[in-house]
């Protein structure tokens, strides 16, 4: 006899640790300005980096779209679903990573599992950054090659886990480039290097790199490495503000993933109007470029207030700004009384980040006014904590 699934107990130890997940209903637009929970709040936990999800010209894009090709895409993109609007934007997004072609996927984490279990199996190796996002982790657990995660940012460990990889197998190292807990930047030329010296092949997931750093064209092409980065991948539902993903490199590779990756393969394209409301916002990268030097400007900002009060934020140059805290009670306490003042940040705890390190993930939005960031500096500075303390320089 098996034995019975017993979920409520699960539940009820997430809930005394701390750790139990609960959401909270938007019903307004997205945006930094939003009715969360019946109630009007401040956003500062959304991945909508530059204000797109809400632009009027994207929605009209995609109104438009729905308007002339509906809304479903009816199949897989192998079968009837690949749309003239999904090549268009393929080849707009190649261009704008200058890459010689790319490939959509539904989502990041469905691009990040497909890839890797296209490009390593059984007798190959795959390294990743140890705090790389959960989809690529996801990936090597189930892809099968010998798999091994280096410490962050450990370019010496990388080493040796390389040299120690012999001829007969393929190699594939994954790194985020822009952390997304910790908003802090993989030093991707170096990690480039290192992987061309070794003959291994490189995936970055730019998620939250693309859109933003480098004029918008991605953290590879900020840090001037990108010919050393053969399997790119970014994210449309961030500061694109839209949905889905995208793989970008040579011909061979997307013609490879197109008859291998299965979460390609064997999944629904997305709707053809989130096509058009994607190629609405790469024109607005460039239309609206005020965007990202407003959120450059509103980091800086952040930055240097954080500092004069003396609050624990890291270095992170990115809109990423984490608020270490430590223990769980302490993350959801904050977030709570955040609330309570009209500000919605979310606590981050294990087991998406370390043990001990549970945190508020406050992002910035090229929405965000300078009056929103000073007044979320003000709330923080007065943050009461019973198990933990946000001041203090480390
Ligand atoms: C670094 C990173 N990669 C991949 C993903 C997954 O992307 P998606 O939300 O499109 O599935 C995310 C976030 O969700 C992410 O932060």
């Amino acid at each position: 006899m098996a034995k019975p699934f017993d979920f409520r107990s699960e539940l009820d130890a997430l809930l005394q640790r701390q750790r139990y997940r609960r959401r909270r209903i938007l019903s307004s637009a997205q945006g930094v300005n939003a009715l969360v929970g019946g109630k009007s709040v401040r956003v500062f936990c959304s991945n909508d980096y530059l204000g797109l999800a809400s632009h009027p010209k994207v929605t009209k894009a995609f109104q438009d779209a729905a308007g002339r090709f509906g809304v479903g895409s009816g199949a897989s993109h192998l079968v009837v679903g690949h749309h003239a609007l999904h090549h268009e934007l393929e080849e707009a997004l190649a261009a704008r990573v200058g890459a010689p072609r790319a490939l959509l996927f539904s989502s990041g984490y469905a691009a990040n599992l497909g890839v890797i279990a296209a490009l390593v199996g059984r007798r190959d190796v795959l390294l990743q950054d140890k705090w790389n996002h959960a989809s690529l982790l996801d990936g090597g657990q189930l892809c099968g090659a010998k798999f091994h995660r280096y410490g962050h940012l450990d370019l010496d460990g990388l080493q040796r886990r390389l040299d120690a990889v012999d001829e007969q197998q393929h190699c594939l190292v994954a790194t985020d480039s822009v952390f997304s807990m910790d908003g802090d930047i993989a030093p991707l030329p170096r990690i480039s290097a290192l992987c061309a010296s070794r003959n291994a092949w490189l995936m970055v997931d730019d998620a939250h790199g693309f859109g933003v750093l480098g004029e918008g064209r991605g953290t590879p092409q900020a840090l001037g490495c990108a010919e050393g980065v053969p399997v790119y991948m970014a994210t449309l539902g961030k500061a694109i503000g839209v949905g889905g993903a995208f793989v970008a490199g040579n011909d061979s590779l997307i013609e490879y993933l197109i008859q291998r990756a299965r979460t390609y393969i064997y999944t629904t394209a997305l709707p053809p109007a989130m096509a058009a409301a994607c190629l609405a916002s790469l024109r607005l990268l460039d239309e609206e470029a005020w965007r990202r030097d407003h959120l450059r400007m509103l980091i800086e900002r952040f930055q240097r207030g954080a500092q004069h009060l003396g609050l624990r934020v890291g270095a992170s140059q990115t809109a990423i700004q984490p608020l270490m805290l430590g223990a769980d009670a302490a993350a959801v306490e904050a977030s709570e009384w955040l609330w309570e003042e009209g500000f919605f940040v979310s606590a981050i705890r294990p087991p998406t980040v370390p043990e001990g390190s549970a945190r508020l993930r406050i992002t910035l939005s090229a929405d965000h006014s300078e009056q929103d960031v000073d007044d979320l500096l003000c709330a923080l500075a007065a943050l009461p904590l019973e198990s933990g303390e946000p001041h203090g320089n480390e």
